[in-house]
C-alpha cells in the first residue's frame, strides 16, 4: 500500500512512524515531511496548504491512502478534492472541519445542543466588542474566529489587554481575516485535558488523554507557544470523568454534527478544562493535537492504518482502539527565543540510541547533517510503566541530544506528578 501523510511537522512524524508498523505499507510520501521525516518517508516538496498540487501527486503517484493531518488543509478541503479524484483519506471533510476553522461556528454549535463551555459573546463590529468589554467580567477571554497559527486566543487579566486585544484583531487584523469576527468568553478555571478521539461519524473512541505544557518557561511562564511537552495519561481525567464527558461532550458533539448535516470522520480533539462545575469544551480540534500524538501514538496497541481506515469506512469499533498501560512523556526541544524570534541552522547531534523516540519537528537535512530550522525542533520522548518513568527516560534522552541556542522546560509533568500524589 501506498500512503501519502500531509503535513511536516512533530505530530506527522509520530504518525508516520506508527503506520509504519504495518506490514502491508510499502511506501509513504511525506508533503512537505522535514529532514526528520525523512528517515521514515519520502519528503516531496509540496507544502501542506497546496491542495491542487497534492491532489495532482496523489493521482499520479497512484495513492491507496491518504492522511490529512494539519488543520488549514482539512479547513481548505483537501479531503474533499482527494474524495473528488476517488482516494479515500483519513480526515474530515471541510463542512466538518469549520468545527476547528471556525470558533463562531462552534459555540454556537454547543450552544444550540447543550454542549457544556463557557458562556460568549460574538462580535462583528469592533465598537460592539469595546462597548461590552466596558462591564464585561475580567479576566475575560478574547478569540478570534478563524485559524491563527494556534495564537487567536488571548487571556485579558485587566480591561486594558481585552481591549487591546480586540483593536489589534478587529481593527489592525494582526490574524488577517480570521479576526474579523471575534468571540469574548468567559474565563474558566480548572485543569485541563487534551482528549483525542476517532470517530467514524457514528461512533466515537476516545484515545488515552494527555496534558499540554502550552506557555514557554518553567511553572507555565511567558508566552503560549504551539505546546512545550506532554504527558499521557493525564492524572486528572479519571474514569468517572471520561464516563461525564462521554455523555455530556463526546457523543452529543457526534450527533450535533451530523445533525447539521457535518458528519465528522478522523480524529476530533476535544480541549477541556475540568472546571468545578464539570468538564467544559475550551476548543474543538478537527485533527490530531501536537504535541499530543507524540505521547498518544506510541501508547496506541491497535495497528494505526486498520482504525483510521474504520473511521474512513464507517466501521470503527470500540474494540479496535487498544492502549497499552504505562505512561508517555514528551519534551520538546526548541531553539532560543521561540515563540518569537530564534536562529536556525544549527546542526543537531542526536544519537542513535534515541532517536528512535525522537520525533523531528522543525529540522532539514543538508549534505547528510540535520539543522535546526524550526522554533520547535524536536519532540523527545519516554514511555514507562508509570509517569515518573517515563518522564525520566525523556529528560534522559533529552541531556544526550544537543544543538546550539537549544532550550526545553524542565519541569513537564510537575503538575501531573503533584495530582498523582
Ligand atoms: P487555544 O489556542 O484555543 O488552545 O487556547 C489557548 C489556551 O487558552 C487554552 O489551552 C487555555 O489554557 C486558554 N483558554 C482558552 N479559553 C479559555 C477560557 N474560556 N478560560 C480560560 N482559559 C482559556
Ligand atoms: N497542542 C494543541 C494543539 O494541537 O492545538
Amino acid at each position: 500500500m501506498k500512503l501519502l501523510v500531509v503535513g511536516g511537522g512533530g505530530r506527522e512524524h509520530a504518525i508516520i512512524k506508527k503506520l509504519r508498523e504495518n506490514p502491508e505499507v510499502t511506501e509513504i510520501f511525506a508533503l512537505p515531511g522535514n529532514g526528520g521525516i525523512a528517515r521514515d518517508a519520502t519528503c516531496v516538496d509540496i507544502g501542506a496548504k497546496d491542495i491542487d498540487a497534492i491532489v495532482k501527486f496523489a493521482v499520479e503517484n497512484k495513492i491507496d491512502y491518504a492522511v490529512v493531518a494539519p488543520d488549514d488543509p482539512l479547513v481548505l478541503g483537501c479531503v474533499d478534492a482527494l474524495n473528488e479524484k476517488g482516494i479515500p483519506c483519513f480526515g474530515p471533510k471541510a463542512n466538518a472541519a469549520i468545527i476547528e476553522g471556525s470558533k463562531v461556528f462552534s459555540k454556537d454549535l454547543m450552544k444550540k445542543y447543550g454542549i457544556p463551555t463557557a458562556a460568549y459573546e460574538v462580535f462583528t463590529e469592533m465598537n460592539g466588542a469595546l462597548e461590552y468589554l466596558k462591564t464585561a467580567p475580567i479576566p475575560t477571554v478574547i478569540k478570534a474566529d478563524g485559524l491563527a497559527l494556534g495564537k487567536g486566543v488571548v487571556i485579558a487579566m485587566t480591561r486594558e489587554e481585552a481591549t487591546d486585544a480586540v483593536r489589534s484583531m478587529m481593527e489592525d487584523k494582526i490574524f488577517g481575516e480570521s479576526g474579523s469576527r471575534v468571540v469574548i468568553e468567559e474565563f474558566l478555571t480548572g485543569p485541563e485535558v487534551s482528549v483525542l478521539s476517532f470517530t467514524d461519524g457514528k461512533t466515537v473512541v476516545p484515545m488515552v488523554s494527555s496534558m499540554d505544557h502550552k506557555r514557554a518557561l518553567d511553572n507555565d511562564e511567558g508566552l503560549n507557544t504551539g505546546g512545550m511537552g506532554t504527558i499521557a495519561p493525564n492524572p486528572y481525567y479519571t474514569a468517572e470523568i471520561a464516563d461525564v464527558c462521554m455523555k455530556t461532550i463526546f457523543k452529543p458533539t457526534i450527533d450535533a454534527m451530523n445533525a447539521e448535516g457535518r458528519t465528522f470522520k478522523g480524529c476530533l480533539y476535544f480541549g477541556l478544562m475540568l472546571t468545578p462545575k464539570g468538564p467544559k469544551v475550551i476548543e474543538y480540534n478537527c485533527r490530531f493535537g501536537d504535541p499530543e500524538t507524540q505521547v498518544v501514538l506510541p501508547l496506541l496497541e491497535s495497528d494505526l492504518l486498520t482504525v483510521m481506515k474504520a473511521t474512513t469506512d464507517g466501521t470503527l469499533t470500540e474494540d479496535m482502539v487498544k492502549f497499552r498501560d504505562g505512561s508517555c512523556a514528551c519534551v520538546v526541544m526548541a531553539s532560543a527565543g521561540y515563540p518569537q524570534k530564534y536562529q536556525t541552522g544549527y546542526e543537531i547531534t542526536l544519537p542513535e540510541t534515541v532517536a528512535d523516540r525522537v520525533y523531528v519537528a522543525g529540522a532539514k537535512l543538508v549534505d547528510d547533517k540535520l539543522l535546526t530550522s524550526g522554533g520547535r525542533v524536536l519532540g523527545v520522548t519516554g514511555t514507562g510503566e508509570t509517569l515518573p518513568e517515563a518522564l525520566n527516560a525523556a529528560y534522559q534522552a533529552v541531556n544526550e541530544i544537543s544543538f546550539e541556542n537549544a532550550f526545553c522546560r524542565k519541569d513537564i509533568g510537575a503538575r501531573a506528578l503533584k495530582a498523582l500524589n
